[in-house]
Order: C-alpha cells, then sequence, then structure tokens
C-alpha cells in the first residue's frame, strides 16, 4: 500500500504515513497563470492500492476537490489496483438534501465525480450528515474526531467540564465528548431560516451556573452559531467557556467575533490547517487505513 500526500493535507499525510510505516508518495503540485490545477505523481503506484489523502476545506475547496479526482485518475492511470480517498473536510457536505425547491444535492454530486475520477472507496471525519453516505457510489465512512478533542481538554486540565450541543442535532457530538470529559452534557437549540440564513437560539432548563462549559460541532463556519451559544452560556452564569470543533473553517473575522464572544480557546482540527488546528488526525486516520490494509 501506498499513501498518496495531497497538496491540500501534505503535512497530515506525512504524519500518517510516518505513524503507519506505509510509504508515501509525494505530489507535485502547481497553478498555472489560468488558475487550473496541476498535480504529478512523484513516484510508483503500479500494482498499489493506495490511500490518497486530501482535504477540500476553503480556500479553493473546488480546487482541492479537482486535486483529489485527478489524484484518483493518475493513480489509476499508474495502475494502482485500488484507490481510497481520505478526504478530512468534504466540500459540499451541507448540501445534502433539497431545501428548497429547485436545489441540488450537491454533495451526491461530488461524490459521483470522484467515482468517475477512480475512487473506490471513500473516508472521511464528522460528515455533516452520515446519511448522505448511503447515497455515495461507493462504500463510504466516516469516523469521529470528537474523542480526540475532548482529550485535548482533558489533558488542558478540564475533566468534567460541561459538553454542550449549539443545536439539537449535534447532541451525539456533545454525548461522544461527555464519554471522555466525564461531566454533564446538553444541548441548546436552534432554527435556520432557510432563505435568509438567519438562526435563532434558545435554551430550555439550561444549568450550567459555575461550570466550565465546552461548545462542541462538527463546523464553525462564520461562527454565528458559537457566538449565540457563547452569549446564552454567560447569561446563564456559565464561570469558562471554550469551544472544540472538527473543522474550524473560521470564515472571514469569525475566530475574532467567537473571542469577543468570551470563549477563552477555540479548538479544531487539521481537517482545516490553520490557527485552531491543534488536533491532528494523524491517529485516526492511520488506525483506519491500518484496519482497511
Ligand atoms: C450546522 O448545523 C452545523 O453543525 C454548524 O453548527 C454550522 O455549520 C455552523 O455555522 P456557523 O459557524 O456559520 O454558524
Amino acid at each position: 500500500m501506498k499513501i498518496i500526500s495531497g497538496p491540500a493535507s501534505k503535512s497530515l499525510a506525512e504524519a500518517v504515513s510516518t505513524q503507519t510505516g506505509i510509504p508515501h508518495v509525494p505530489v507535485i503540485a502547481k497553478v498555472f497563470p489560468d488558475g487550473e490545477s496541476y498535480v504529478r505523481l512523484d513516484g510508483d503506484v503500479a500494482g498499489e492500492k493506495v490511500a490518497i489523502i486530501q482535504t477540500t476545506c476553503p480556500p479553493a475547496q473546488d480546487g482541492r476537490l479537482l486535486q483529489l479526482a485527478f489524484l484518483a485518475d493518475l493513480a489509476k492511470r499508474g495502475g494502482a489496483s485500488k484507490v481510497s480517498a481520505f478526504v478530512p473536510y468534504l466540500a459540499y457536505a451541507r448540501q445534502d438534501k433539497t431545501f428548497l425547491p429547485g436545489e441540488g444535492i450537491s454533495v451526491e454530486t461530488v461524490s459521483r465525480m470522484l467515482k468517475g475520477a477512480g475512487v473506490d472507496e471513500f473516508f472521511t471525519v464528522n460528515i455533516h450528515s452520515e446519511h448522505s453516505l448511503t447515497q455515495f457510489p461507493f462504500p463510504a465512512k466516516t469516523v469521529s474526531a470528537i474523542p480526540l478533542i475532548a482529550e485535548y481538554f482533558v489533558k488542558k486540565g478540564y475533566k468534567g467540564a460541561y459538553a454542550l450541543a449549539p443545536d439539537k442535532g449535534a447532541m451525539y457530538i456533545a454525548q461522544q465528548a461527555q464519554v471522555v470529559l466525564g461531566g454533564e452534557a446538553g444541548h441548546l437549540n436552534k432554527i435556520r431560516d432557510r432563505y435568509t440564513g438567519q438562526t435563532v437560539q434558545t435554551a430550555d432548563g439550561l444549568n450550567v451556573k459555575g461550570q466550565i462549559v465546552i461548545i462542541l460541532d462538527d463546523i464553525i463556519s462564520t461562527g454565528g452559531t458559537i457566538v449565540g451559544a457563547a452569549k446564552i452560556l454567560h447569561e446563564n452564569g456559565a464561570a469558562h467557556v471554550f469551544c472544540g470543533c472538527v473543522h474550524g473553517l473560521l470564515i472571514g473575522d469569525a475566530e475574532k467575533r467567537i473571542r469577543a464572544a468570551g470563549v477563552e480557546e477555540i479548538v479544531g482540527t487539521d481537517s482545516v490547517p490553520g490557527v485552531v488546528s491543534q488536533v491532528s488526525l494523524a491517529p485516526l486516520i492511520s488506525r483506519e487505513l491500518v484496519g482497511t490494509n
């Protein structure tokens, strides 16, 4: 087996290669003056099962998706016997159903595009809706990085902290964290207007007075959800507020706004490499890779 280091996840892929002992094939990548992507495999994959590790987070998620498709095609052209795509953050995963008439299901389109390029098997981390994987044209699996994030907070001394989901749909995330943190868990409620995108958050029977609270979510995008949750927590007397997310997209001034809302630390993973990506997914991906090798 060989690992192909996607240009968007080079460090992560190298860490997985080191942890598993599976050799990695570097990728030469560049962007042409007109903005088109170029990738070249710097190694042989003939007869090998290959695992491409490539996140598709912003910025340039469209380009990163294309790089992934090009790499899958290159692997197959180079004689790889099987192509597994390890995509820590899958772009378009939140458009997983037709919310308004006339909309498409972008995540399904993306999966079919990857199938056409040569992907045989797919892994991701905390996809927004696990159900969407059932519509993919190849075996697909999502694994959770929440225990790793909770362990990060335990190592920092926050054992016993309250795990809060910012909406009911994320309660399973809070419960996964609770197993590691050992404190209480609960959720807020969030209603989104599908036309304006505006959300309203409420807390029913929340008791966090004097507690250390960690807000946990799959994605932080604009930060609006976390800012709203932090405000409610402070109004309800929380002593300290932290936040952990798997995919810290942090679009625009999200980080600044979250900190201004009284969140003491934002912790994400290297599904989105950046200032908050303190938790590496390498152990999680290595475990999956060794299991499928
Ligand atoms: C939505 O349900 C997701 O789980 C996140 O809560 C959402 O994507 C966060 O978006 P934002 O940071 O823009 O509020």
